[in-house]
């Protein structure tokens, strides 16, 4: 964290000929449960992690934004009036590749809904570096969306308070990035709370921080980066948004928060077996999201929609007593709703997953919008290492490129500094 503060005050010094007015950092995120149930307006609970973008900003005299950064050997330029000017359209086919995620949150600061004029405000020089892997499903650019929304926040005294500018990345990632995700990605980068979860409503945007009891149960979240790609501006991500949304609309519902686990039966009834399937996954997940909160929370929890081990297909399973090493059966029926019903997995994850719990994990899961990206182990310290090099060693007999794994920490949200 230090290093990158100072390698983006010598980076913007190199760049600009002068040091920065401030600098500005957000953190990336671990998804603890609750995977594509944002968008469909239900339950999230991410953590920010100890992995952090900054950004540091220089007041111009004129109205010119310039953007550089360590992604690339460029130096990107705009004027506030050019900005201000882009329509939806323009702004979606104009902004692209990383700076987009920049000048995409001050062009969606200029919009009607956020009360914004970029007319009267000072141009701007900014200088980013960031020590959140790049897609590995830990939201580097919600990082930098929420770093720079902070930043510009804060210098041009826009005063939107958090989850508003939490909307405003989202706005910057939908239109001027092109990737139609929801908001949870943002929200957990600026409401982040050390050692807390942020248990998030999606649809009245109400958010909880939940204490995780990580260190008193000997308990760290392991993070596994399989190292394969995706991106959710193209492709999957949006199919499955797709099929969500023509599910809610065949059950005659605004959006799958509307539907419950009890409401399963007649889904199965009205929808094809892939809507089905997609929507099952989502009502679950935004049950296992409420089941983990009351767990975390010390309340029993319960796990809806799975078989009983005799068989007789009661939708009800106890996870016992409360704390997060009760929490473990929760995430492991995440992965297996992503893997078979939302099939968003890939064999990388799942063999992360499957190796991982083999190992001792507590409970394992990909996390993240899928098709690549990392997945997440509960592990107790002791059971550390175990679990590392039975990854390494599975990734290795099954001819992958070997992952990265580490550990991460629940931590504050965005910040000035
Ligand atoms: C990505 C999106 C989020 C969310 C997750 C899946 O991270 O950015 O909005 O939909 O995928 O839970």
């Amino acid at each position: 964290m230090t290093d990158i503060r100072d390698d983006v005050t010598a980076g913007f010094t190199a760049v600009f000929g002068h040091e920065p007015d401030g600098l500005w950092s957000a953190p990336g995120r671990v998804n603890l449960i609750g995977e594509h149930t944002d968008y469909n307006l239900g339950f999230v609970l991410p953590f920010a992690i100890d992995r952090r973008t900054v950004v540091g900003v220089g007041l111009r005299d004129d109205r010119l934004l310039r953007a550089a950064s360590t992604f690339a050997d460029e130096l990107v330029e705009i004027s506030l009036d050019a900005l201000a000017a882009l329509s939806s359209e323009d702004a979606g086919r104009e902004l692209g590749g990383w700076s987009a995620y920049v000048l995409g949150v001050a062009w969606a600061l200029g919009l009607d809904e956020f009360g914004g004029d970029l007319a009267a405000v000072p141009g701007l020089d900014l200088f980013i570096d960031s020590d959140v892997p790049v897609g590995a499903g830990l939201s580097s650019s919600a990082a930098i969306e929420s770093a720079v929304a902070l930043a510009l926040n804060d210098v041009w005294r826009v005063e939107l308070d958090r989850p508003t500018l939490a909307r405003v990345g989202q706005r910057a990632e939908n239109i001027a990035v092109g990737a139609p995700t929801g908001i949870m990605d943002q929200s957990a980068s600026l409401l982040g709370v050390r050692d807390h979860a942020v248990f998030l409503d999606c649809r009245s945007l109400e958010a909880q921080v939940v204490p995780l009891g990580l260190d008193e149960a000997g308990l760290v979240v392991l993070v596994i980066d399989t190292g394969v790609k995706h991106s959710h501006a193209t492709g999957g991500y949006g199919e499955r948004r797709a099929a969500c949304e023509r599910g809610a609309a065949a059950m005659g519902v605004e959006s799958l928060r509307d539907v419950t686990v009890a409401d399963l039966p007649r889904a199965r009834e009205l929808l094809d077996d892939v809507t089905y399937r997609r929507v099952a996954h989502v009502v679950t997940e935004n049950q296992r999201v409420l089941d983990t909160v009351d767990t975390l929370r010390g309340e029993s929890g319960m796990l809806l929609g799975e078989a009983d081990e005799d068989g007789s297909g009661s939708s009800t399973v106890a996870v016992g007593p409360g704390g997060p090493l009760a929490i473990g059966e929760l995430l492991d029926a995440s992965h297996r709703s992503m893997r078979d019903d939302f099939e968003i997995s890939v064999p990388e994850l799942d063999l992360a997953v499957e190796t991982a719990v083999g190992a001792g994990a507590i409970g394992a899961r990909m996390t993240g919008g899928g098709f690549g990206g990392a997945a997440i182990a509960l592990v107790k310290l002791d059971d550390l290492s175990r679990v590392q090099v039975a990854v390494d060693n599975a990734f290795s007999e099954h001819g992958f490129a070997a992952p990265d794994t580490f550990v991460v920490r629940a931590s504050d949200g965005a910040a000035r500094n």
